[in-house]
């Protein structure tokens, strides 16, 4: 296998996958009114563990930068602390000084999904687009909620979770019947046309899919693929995420 596209990959060993991590995302932020886009769940918590760190050493400033986050489940209130908005605000917002007028996710309780969901893709233009933008990657391949079968040029609106991935989340809820069967997300049209991405990815679970998004054919079969096309993504994985990876790191 070879990787057919430019993208940058660095394997690092768990602790250094935060300042790693921190490092991709802040050599591509402005230093202006940065916005970042939010990947919520387990793997960036190190990177924004490490970003709050700088913040409060006085090595960065983020407080003029907006958050955007990829994606909400749908019938969760904002308040409510599983929902992706109370993880945004509570665990990024506040640790780096961003206020929440600054913070965009979308409504999971809007009246009508899909109309939220294309008031968010407009939102995200009219702040003109997403500087950095920070993912994570499904055991099956999903990016953001974009699930397997997802059109490569989509973009923000209602979707149906799997099966998988709503086992896989069950561990943020009483258990796998209390999750959500449905979300908004942005599409992979969407969150390709953020000007850099970095690409998380731990754990042994991730392995499989990592190799099949980047060294596997493009397609709908792996949303994750898509980022081949994207000119500007670095990835970042640890040692038993790039297990299955074939290819000459340093
Ligand atoms: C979260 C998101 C998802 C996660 C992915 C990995 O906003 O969009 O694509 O990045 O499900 O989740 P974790 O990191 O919890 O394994």
């Amino acid at each position: 296998m070879t990787m057919s596209y430019t993208a940058r990959l660095l394997v690092v060993d768990d602790e250094e996958f935060g300042g790693a991590a921190a490092d991709a995302v802040l050599d591509r932020l402005p230093e202006r009114s940065p916005r970042l886009g939010i990947a919520t769940g387990d793997t960036p918590m190190p990177l924004y563990v490490e970003l709050a760190r700088r913040v409060r050493a006085g090595e960065i400033d983020v407080s003029s930068g907006f958050l955007i986050a990829l994606d909400e489940y749908i019938g969760l209130d904002c308040q409510d602390p599983r929902s992706y908005a109370a993880y945004v605000r509570t665990r990024v917002g506040a640790p780096l000084g961003i206020p929440a007028h600054n913070i965009l996710v979308p409504d999971g309780l809007a009246a009508d999904p899909d109309v939220e969901a294309a008031a968010f893709e407009r939102r995200i233009d009219d702040l003109g687009g997403v500087d950095v933008q920070i993912a994570g990657i499904g055991s099956n391949g999903h990016l953001a909620f974009n699930e397997p079968g997802s059109p490569l040029e989509s973009t923000t609106r209602a979707v149906a979770l799997s099966e998988q991935t709503r086992a896989d989340n069950a561990r943020f809820f009483a258990g796998c019947s209390d999750v959500p069967h449905r979300a908004i997300t942005q599409g992979l049209g969407t969150i390709c046309r953020a000007r850099s991405v970095v690409l998380l990815a731990r754990g042994a679970t991730k392995a499989a899919a990592l190799a099949a998004a980047l060294t596997g054919p493009v397609g709908t079969e792996v949303p994750a693929s898509v980022l081949q096309r994207h000119p500007a993504v670095t990835v970042i994985a640890d040692r038993s995420a790039a297990a299955d990876l074939s290819i000459r790191h340093h």
